[in-house]
């Protein structure tokens, strides 16, 4: 599995259950890294999506510990150990983990790589964060692109390397 996500200068990624910032280019590239792919996500961050629909062309798993929640289109799981037992159905390679930050949080070190687009901007009182990979210990960077601009802002696409795998036991 590997984790995909855009986060600013403060590693902050939202704020009351939407995204901080909206970025042309890099909707673009979140599409063509999970396209075909399953994403795996939290119930907050379905219900971020337009319609709290699932993403389409994608098989989408969503975790949720709310029985009343059973949305179209899904595949619900009801805790870590099922989601493992799902995702093992699937090549790791193929795998997206895409928020939000309490699985960001929780899983990180289950992910080969972190795509990150590190944005170059900063938010007052966004509530969600991720770890600093950068900063992370068994993380390295493995590759980061030249800057970029959109939706007025300046953002790099960066790719971290995890050294040590955990395995879902
Ligand atoms: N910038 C980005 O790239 C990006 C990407 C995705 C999301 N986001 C942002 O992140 C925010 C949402 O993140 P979030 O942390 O609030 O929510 P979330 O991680 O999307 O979803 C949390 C939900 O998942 C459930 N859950 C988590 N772990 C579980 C477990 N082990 N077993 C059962 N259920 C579990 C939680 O249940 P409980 O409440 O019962 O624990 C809760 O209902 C939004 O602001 C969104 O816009 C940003």
């Amino acid at each position: 599995m590997d984790l995909i996500v855009a986060a600013d200068r403060n590693c902050a990624i939202g704020k009351k259950g939407d995204l901080l910032y909206s970025l042309p280019e890099d909707m673009k590239y979140f599409r063509a890294k999970t396209l075909g792919k399953t994403v795996v996500m939290g119930q907050r961050t379905l219900e971020s999506f337009p319609g709290g629909k699932p993403l389409p062309k994608r098989t989408n798993v969503v975790i949720s510990d709310d029985p009343a929640f059973t949305p179209d289109g899904v595949v619900i799981v009801r805790s870590f150990a099922e989601l493992f037992a799902e995702i093992a159905k699937y090549p790791a390679d193929e795998v997206m983990l895409i928020g939000g930050g309490s699985l960001y949080n929780a899983l990180p070190d289950y992910c080969t790589r972190a795509y990150v687009t590190l944005i170059d901007a900063e938010t007052e009182g966004a509530d969600t964060f991720i770890p600093d990979f950068s900063r992370r210990e068994g993380w390295s960077l493995e590759s980061v692109s030249e800057p970029l601009e959109t939706g007025g802002y300046t953002i790099r696409f960066a790719v971290y390397l995890n050294h040590n795998v955990k395995i879902f036991a």
